[in-house]
């Protein structure tokens, strides 16, 4: 009760700022806030589970797991590291690849824990961007008929020879979906204090569809694998804590609205709060790691037992009689799958850095002042009854609410999954974030990794956030610095 009153104190005064701006316009609604006094735990960014790794890497454990929890944590990593290979083969235990895929293996898109290296603009065949496919048109929410709800570039070899079938389809060899063109354009602004910026705006186009047109209700939605580390702890928020937040109409005036993605659990059929992938459409980490073997290496499992092969897709649909389709074939047994989902869930998250630097407690400042927060939440206590007693009961600091949020046009890929639109993504969270140069060699940002730098992640903002942009234009060139910073401590 005690850890929860911090949640709730935290509201009450959000609630008591918002409520006295509400006589100003829209876009004026950056009242100074002042930042809450600096807590010593926020250096311990995951409580526990934070560990102490600042370089080479974010597939750490976190510090105060058991040895029998680090091994499993180090067998389930062997199963997001290494590749998958095609079936029959010579090895039972990793076979089942495809018949479509995006990539061999989990590491290949979340490089170190984090983001892959991002596919390089022309006509290529993704390997780190993964096209989704949804509905622009809300009054229809099927995926494609032909291609589903996301384009598998890959495919492993497979002919039919059958004189029958190759009458009946033109589709008798099994071809990687499509291929992607890719290109940026440069937009360019200056700060208030004259500074010139450039942003690159991408746009996406799919080539060379193997198996005929897509559906006319069909839009792209381009994305960068996230960053995986601290998943255990964000499945651990109570669902209460995320629905506190909740506020899909605005009704406390204040410009933002939190609204949670309810979307279906496919083992229990309920409808659940949404937590996971940018538009959060997955409800829990266990079947955030399910569809992620299905969808991105074909390989399928206890929660996602068909291939993805549609109709159409004739050869797809005779290759995959080497695994899968049924429950006893499953690709990847439950004790593997489940593995793999606990090297997930004790991923620690490394600590904060240079918290008491005057400049990043400047910073610091700097992001309560501009509203930040009320998108990117700071922290939380987990729930005291999650399973695992280690992420059980720790305070937090993901800065997210895990809410969907109108982000404005620059960023709106017009596609609907579940309750969120095609303007809407779920706020990323900013833990670890500023080490992503040092453990991946680049550094990325935003769904599609478009962005560069922080400071142009931040002008992508637009919609609800519109203001907090603004704001941030308007600042000194160190006040700017100072924000960046302390973004990069957290
Ligand atoms: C082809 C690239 C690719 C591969 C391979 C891949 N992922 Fe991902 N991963 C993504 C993308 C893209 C997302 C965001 C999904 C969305 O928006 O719905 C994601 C999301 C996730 C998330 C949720 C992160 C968050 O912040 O919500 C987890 C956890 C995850 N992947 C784990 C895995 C595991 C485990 C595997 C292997 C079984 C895997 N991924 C394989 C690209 C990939
Ligand atoms: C209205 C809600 C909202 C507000 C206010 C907001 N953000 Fe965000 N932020 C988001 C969402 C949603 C995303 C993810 C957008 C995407 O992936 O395209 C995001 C993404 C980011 C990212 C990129 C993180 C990553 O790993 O890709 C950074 C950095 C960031 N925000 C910083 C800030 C800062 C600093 C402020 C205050 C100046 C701020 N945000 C205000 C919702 C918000």
């Amino acid at each position: 009760m005690k850890d929860n009153s911090k949640l709730v104190f935290t509201f009450i005064l959000l609630g008591v700022l918002s409520a006295c701006d509400s006589e100003q316009p829209h876009s004026a609604q950056l009242q100074s806030k002042r930042a809450p006094a600096f807590e010593l735990n926020e250096h311990k960014t995951a409580g526990g589970m934070t560990h102490k790794r600042l370089f080479a890497s974010y597939l750490y454990p976190g510090e105060k797991l058991s040895s029998k929890q680090q091994l499993d944590f180090w067998t389930g990593f062997s199963f997001f590291r290494d590749p998958w290979v095609a079936a029959p083969s010579a090895t039972g235990n990793r076979d089942g690849l495809g018949p479509l895929f995006n990539t061999r293996s989990c590491i290949a898109c979340h490089t170190a824990g984090s983001r892959a290296k991002i596919d390089e603009a022309g006509h290529i065949l993704p390997l780190s961007l993964v096209v989704r496919l949804g509905s622009t048109d809300p009054s229809i929410k099927a995926v494609d008929p032909i291609y589903g709800g996301q384009i598998q570039p890959r495919a492993i070899s497979y002919r039919l020879t059958d004189a029958n079938i190759i009458k009946k389809s033109p589709y008798t060899d099994n071809l990687g979906e499509a291929w992607l063109d890719k290109s940026y354009s440069k937009i360019t602004g200056v700060f208030a204090d004259g500074e010139p910026y450039e942003l690159l705006k991408p746009s996406y186009q799919l080539t060379k569809l193997a198996y005929g047109e897509l559906a006319p209700h069909i839009g792209l939605s381009v994305r960068l694998a996230p960053n995986i580390f601290g998943m255990g702890l964000l499945n651990a928020i109570k669902t209460d804590d995320l629905l506190k937040q909740e506020d899909s109409d605005d009704i406390d005036g204040n410009g933002i609205s939190a609204k949670y993605n309810r979307v279906p659990n496919v083992i229990t059929q309920a409808i659940e709060v949404g937590r996971f992938g940018f538009k959060s459409k997955q409800p829990n980490l266990h079947q955030q790691v399910a569809a992620a073997f299905r969808d991105d290496i074909g390989i399928t499992n206890s929660s996602f037992v068909d291939e993805t092969c549609s109709k159409t897709q004739v050869a797809c649909n005779y290759a995959s009689a080497y695994g899968g389709h049924s429950l006893a074939d499953l690709e990847i047994p439950d004790n593997r799958l489940d593995l793999t989902v606990t090297f997930n869930e004790l991923l620690g998250v490394p600590p904060a850095r240079n918290l008491n630097n005057k400049t990043v407690q400047a910073g610091r400042a700097t992001f309560y002042q501009l509203s930040c927060q009320q998108c990117h939440t700071p922290s939380y206590v987990t729930d005291e009854n999650y399973p695992v007693k280690e992420l059980a009961k720790q305070t937090i600091w993901p800065y997210t609410d895990l809410a969907l949020h109108d982000m404005g046009e620059g960023l709106a890929d017009g596609v609907y999954e579940f309750n969120a639109n095609g303007r809407e993504w779920r706020t990323a969270p900013l833990w670890g974030i500023g080490l992503q140069k040092y453990k991946t060699g680049q550094q990325r940002f935003l769904h599609d990794g478009r962005a560069r730098t922080i400071s142009e992640a931040i002008l992508w903002h637009g919609g609800e956030a519109e203001p907090a942009k603004k704001a941030y234009l308007a600042l000194t060139k160190q006040q700017r610095d100072a924000l960046i910073q302390f973004v990069k401590a957290i």
